[in-house]
């Protein structure tokens, strides 16, 4: 059974998965319709993963004899300034998530909720892999810098590329 504290947290994550997921979507949109193919490609990939991330969140809260909240949906931005910026964006917005996480980790800790510590290993593990991937794309941006063949090779990278991957767990 969950105590109230930790409902409380699980919750503001579901809501914090769902934000997440409408960012990226936000961004995704915006991709495609600036004709960044490759780049749409991976960002609606990663706004899935998001809304699987707050699924596994409801269920578990659920099953816990809690009650998850399925947060209102709130208006992400509608135009980005480049694909810097958009990556830029997803690097500070995954940092943020992981600080998120760790606040939830450190309340099973000292409420003692063993079970939930060990169910929010597997969103700390995925958060190292998301970091480390939002880090790298930003990185080759950074090396290309305005270089159009790279960016155009970039994108087209994206269109194959996984983003971290997600396990049932
Ligand atoms: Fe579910 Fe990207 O954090």
């Amino acid at each position: 059974m969950l105590s109230k504290k930790i409902e409380a947290a699980l919750n503001k994550q579901i809501q914090i998965e769902a934000e997440s997921s409408q960012f990226y979507l936000a961004m995704a949109s915006w991709a495609e319709t600036e004709g960044l193919n490759g780049t749409a490609s991976f960002l609606y990939r990663h706004s899935d993963e998001e809304r699987a991330h707050m699924l596994k969140l409801v269920r578990f809260v659920n099953e816990r004899g809690g009650k998850a909240i399925v947060p209102a949906l709130t208006q992400p931005p509608k135009v980005f300034k480049g694909i810097d910026h958009i990556f830029k964006s997803l690097f500070e917005h995954e940092t943020k998530v992981s600080h998120e996480i760790n606040k939830v980790v450190d309340s099973c800790l000292k409420e003692k909720d063993y079970t939930t510590h060990n169910f929010m290993q597997w969103y700390v593990s995925e958060q190292i892999e998301e970091e480390a991937l939002a880090r790298t794309l930003l990185d080759k941006l950074n090396m290309i810098g305005s270089d159009k063949g790279g960016l155009y090779l970039f994108d087209r990278d994206l269109e194959s590329l996984g983003s971290a991957p997600i396990e049932e767990g």
